[in-house]
């Protein structure tokens, strides 16, 4: 485990990288150049995710040499797959929102967690178009511009705002499989947002302005920085089936309430099983 101290510094290294990672996506906004596609044509990656993720880890790399790094851009072009040890490791989602990004809808940010013995320490969430910088060391609170969040203590389903996200694939089985999942929820509940950056949509709800958020198909790094912030700022993280969060598992559930996210999982009637990270 890490010490406090430790975990102090990583935050200010981290806090400071994901400041710059943040100009970076700031000075490219607009351009879209090199625009790539991955699972399908909906699935996008910029040479700005490439750049802040080639940043990141070039400037961890030299703070703390010892400490591993997992990223979306290296593991997905195949470059570095995702080994995931007990040392301290790094888990950077660039630019979580690429497609926002490329539409200049400002919903989107760099997200970093750090893990040690394969459990999250700390999280930093950094949006430079909306201007939330979010933050979690384990045990010690969450915040969103150094001030303290906490969830909406949501007593019924029928009140709870959802968040819920169509993902990446546009194959057959894939959007029926969403479209059942999203239908089982819509009219239950108060309604379901869509807004398109899988940490975002969480520390939303660890600020208390959702309650519930649900994916298949998510990676360890749209869900490391996240995950902390929330249970830090009074939230749940579980598997869509009910079990333990496991972040390399590509399913998520993020609630303000361990009741709303029970119902969540109950009421889903498909569970997609994905190839793990
Ligand atoms: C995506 C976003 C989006 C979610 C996708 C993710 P990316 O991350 O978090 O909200 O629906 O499943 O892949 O690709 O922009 O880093």
């Amino acid at each position: 485990m890490a010490s406090s101290q430790e975990l102090v510094e990583w935050e200010r290294v981290g806090i400071e990288l994901a400041m710059e990672a943040g100009k970076m996506m700031v000075s490219a906004s607009g351009r879209n150049t090199n625009i790539d596609t991955k699972a399908s044509f909906a699935d996008l990656v910029t040479e700005t995710d490439k750049a802040v993720e080639a940043f990141l880890f070039g400037e961890i790399g030299k703070k703390f040499p010892s400490h591993k790094t997992i990223g979306e851009e290296s593991a997905s072009d195949g470059s570095a797959k995702c080994v995931w040890t007990d040392a301290p490791t790094w888990i950077i989602d660039p630019i979580d929102g690429t497609m926002n990004f490329v539409h200049t809808f400002p919903f989107t940010c760099v997200s970093i967690g750090v893990t040690v013995n394969k459990k999250v320490v700390l999280g930093i969430v950094y949006s430079p178009f909306l201007d939330k910088l979010y933050t979690a060391r384990i045990g010690c609170g969450a915040f969103c511009n150094g001030r303290p969040i906490k969830v909406r203590p949501c007593a019924t389903f029928k009140e709870a705002l959802l968040i819920a996200e169509l993902g990446g694939s546009r194959e057959e089985e894939w959007k029926k499989a969403v479209f059942k999942n999203l239908q089982s929820v819509a009219w239950i509940s108060h309604s379901v947002r869509s807004l398109g950056s899988a940490a975002l949509n969480t520390c939303y709800i660890a600020e208390g302005f959702a309650d519930a958020y649900y994916e298949f198909g998510l990676h360890c790094w749209d869900m490391a920085g996240c995950s902390i912030i929330l249970t830090e700022a009074g939230g749940v993280v579980m598997d869509t089936k009910g079990g333990p969060i496991d972040i390399m598992s590509r399913r998520f559930i993020a609630s303000g309430t361990g009741s709303i996210a029970k119902q969540l999982s109950d009421t889903l009637p498909v569970h997609l099983e994905l190839e793990r990270d």
